[in-house]
Order: structure tokens, then sequence, then C-alpha cells
């Protein structure tokens, strides 16, 4: 096992295309590192860069304590895993397991040894003189990682294995890799760009956007805390809601709510008189539905729903909102790099299943306007990643304006 260090990496394509652009990124050892974003923004070139399957045009690709860029993909000790259609049909699960010991002729005895022993830790011993086709697809996902295990790799490297399989069986295999990263401890890269694939799955996600690293944390910090429009609106389901936010004084105007700004983030804003605020589904209740003690942490308004879309376990409720021309004009364009179908004028807020808000009524909402994210419309920078945008308690005492009719 070992660790990866990508440093300063480039890839300029020979049609002189910049596919990657000056990449750092350290994976520990036994980490499991996801890497993100939406197609064509340079995953696949950057995995098969650590590979050896693609040339580095200028920084360091090291692994362990070695510089590989120069090194065939065969003496970098790294195992690409494929999903399930890259098994023989006609061999047995063991030949399939042993196929990379057999390509460089290893003695029978250390053949079954090794086999004997990956079969062992993936659970796949009663199964090994079967086809792949007499087993699950879960199993078939197993004995691709077998082979990767018999060769002793430093790191396990995976490109999208995922996406052709239909929804239920992703969720199975999902649960599969992760179970078998967390017994083996290899340092796995894992490419995709399903963000709930990044969710589930990473110690640490690293979100790419046009070849650029935007962001690289926790599954959870990436939620919380995005460092841009970016990230905000990729990581997420349903997406955050972007509303466009105008200053006036010290005060913020939503399209259904004025909210006092705190000193310094008011001090951080500057000159600029329009935000984009972001604030996920969930962090709205209905009002009706939320505690006392509760209610006082943030603010209540009125809202004109549209549609609300009961799941049994959760519920949606989509409210339409008027947005200036540049602001509309700008999610718009993040819309379609991110290839969302959200319509950015609505807004979507997640209910309980037991809120009785129902289509075409007016609705008293609850939002604790402190957990809201603040964005440069231009740059897309978060200007409130370190720092609450309102005080809670000043939340309580913010006058609503008069509702708005949507257009
Ligand atoms: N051989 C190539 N020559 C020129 N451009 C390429 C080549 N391979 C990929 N690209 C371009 O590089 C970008 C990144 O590709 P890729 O790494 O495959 O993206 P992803 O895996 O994130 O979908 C894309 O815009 C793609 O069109
Ligand atoms: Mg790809």
């Amino acid at each position: 096992m070992a660790a990866i260090t990508i440093k300063n990496v480039n890839k300029t394509y020979a049609d002189g295309f910049k596919a990657v652009k000056d990449v750092s990124l350290d994976i520990a050892d036994g980490e499991f590192m996801i890497l993100v974003g939406p197609s064509g923004c340079g995953k696949s070139t950057l995995l098969r860069m650590i590979v050896g399957l693609e040339d580095i045009t200028s920084g360091d690709m090291i692994i362990g304590d070695k510089r590989v860029n120069e090194k065939a993909p065969r003496d970098r000790n790294l195992a690409m895993v494929f999903q399930n259609y890259a098994l023989y049909p006609h061999l047995s699960v063991f030949e399939n397991i042993a196929f990379p010991l057999r390509l460089r002729k290893a003695p029978d005895a250390e053949v079954k040894e090794r086999v004997t022993n990956a079969a062992k830790l993936l659970e796949l011993t009663e199964h090994l003189d079967r086809k792949p086709s007499q087993l699950s697809g879960g199993q078939r996902q197993r004995v691709a990682m077998g082979r990767a295990i018999v060769r002793e790799a430093d790191a396990f490297l995976f490109d999208e294995p995922l996406s052709n399989l239909d929804a239920k069986l992703r969720g199975q295999m999902r649960t599969e890799i992760l179970r078998m990263q967390r017994r083996l401890g290899t340092t796995t890269v894992y490419v995709t760009h399903d963000q709930t694939e990044a969710m589930t799955l990473g110690d640490r996600v690293a979100v790419l956007r046009r070849g650029v690293l935007q962001q690289v944390a926790s599954p959870r910090e990436l939620y919380e805390h995005p460092v841009n429009l970016f990230v905000a609106g990729f990581i997420g389901s349903p997406p955050m809601n972007f509303l466009p936010a105008a200053v006036r004084g010290d005060q913020l105007e939503l399209p259904f709510l004025t909210v006092p700004l705190t000193p310094s983030v008011r001090e951080r804003i500057g000159d600029r008189t329009l935000l984009i605020a972001g604030i996920r589904p969930e962090y709205f209740e209905d009002a009706s539905l939320v505690e006392d003690s509760k209610r006082d942490r943030g603010s209540v308004f009125e809202v004109p729903v549209d549609v609300t879309e009961w799941l049994g376990d959760s519920q949606y409720a989509y409210i339409p909102y008027e947005a200036p021309e540049d602001i509309q004009a700008q999610l718009r364009e993040l819309e379609q790099e991110l290839d969302s179908e959200h319509l950015r004028t609505q807004m979507v807020v997640s209910l309980d299943p037991m809120s009785r808000i129902r289509d075409g009524e007016t609705a008293s909402l609850w939002l604790n306007p402190s957990r809201m994210h603040l964005f440069d419309p231009r740059s897309g920078e978060n200007l409130t990643r370190d720092e609450a945008p309102v005080k809670p308690e000043a939340a309580a005492s913010a006058t609503p304006p008069a509702p708005r009719t949507p257009a």
C-alpha cells in the first residue's frame, strides 16, 4: 500500500486542449479518495495519469516515495478495477481472480495460495468453481476486486465502475465496494460524476471543474462549507436553492424575507449590492410544526406554494419566485454546467412528511437564516464559509416583507 502525491500536475492534449490544470492533491496511505465533477472536467485524465495510461505534461506524480512520471503502468504497481463485464465468462471464479498471476507465469503453488487468501477476504471461497454468470452482481464486483488483490497492488483505481448499472444494483455495489475498501484498507482513488456516490463512499472528496481542483474535503465539510457556488450546487440532492439577495444598508432582502446582516459579514460584502443566497431545502420547515423554543432561532414568513411532492419518508414543496435578469443568467449558466434539470427560479423546500401544506396554498415557513451562505455572483466565492451571515436571535425579529406574487 502507498500514499499518492500529485504535485502541480498539468495535462495538455496533443490538440492543445488543457484537460487538467495545476492539480495538487495528497492521498494518504489507505485513504478512499473520490474525484468528482461533471462530465468532461478531467477526472479520467487525472486517474489515467496516476496509473500511467496518459503522459503527464508537467508536474510530479509520486507513489509511495518514488516519482513515477516516466514509469510504465506495469511498473507502478497499481490496479485499475474494472466493472463486472471485464470478467471472462468461460473461466471459473478461481481462474478469473488468478488471471494476472497466470499472465506473469507465477508458480501454481503461489497462485493457489494467493487466490485462496483473496477469496477468503472477499467471502468467495465457496464460489471458486462457479462461472461469473452464476454469481450476483455484488459477487462479480468482488471477483474483479480479487484480481486487484492478488496482484498486491499499492492502490486501487476505479473509473465510474457503477455508471452502467440500474439504480438498485448501483446501491448494492456501492455498499460492496465500501465494505471491501474498509476491510482491506487499500489506498483507493474512485472517479464518479455522481454526487451521491461521492458523498457515501469517500473519506475525502476532490471536486473538479474544467480541469481545476475546487475543493478537497470530507463529504460533510463539502456539504456544509462549500468554497464556491459550483461546489455548493454540485453537492446535495435536491440541490441547494440559489436566491437573489439584495443588500440594503445592513439588511439583506430575499424574495420572501428580510434579515439583518452581522457587522463583519456586512463589511465583507463591501460595495456589492446583489448577492446569491444559498439555502439548502432542508433548512426550511413548515412553521406550524416548529416548536416554540426553536421558532425563536429563526424567521417565519409566507410563501405561495406551487406544487408539493409527497414521497412517504420525505416531502418537497416548490415555490416560484422572481429574480433579476443578471442573477437568472448566472444561474442558468451554472445549471447548464452542472447538468442540472432544476428550475432555478423555483425554490425547493424539504418538509416533514407530516406537513399538511398543499398545492396552491399560501404556506407559513420557518428558516434559520444563520445557516444560509452568501455568494459573490461574479466570482461565485462563498463570502460566509467561516461565519454565519445573520445571528439566529436577530433573525427572530426580522421583518418579513409583503409576500410577492409569483410571476
Ligand atoms: N485524447 C484527447 N485529446 C483531446 N482532448 C481530450 C482527449 N481526451 C479527453 N479530452 C478532453 O479532455 C477533457 C477531460 O476529459 P476526461 O478526463 O475524459 O473527462 P471526465 O472523465 O471528467 O468526463 C474533455 O473535455 C475531453 O473532451
Ligand atoms: Mg471519465
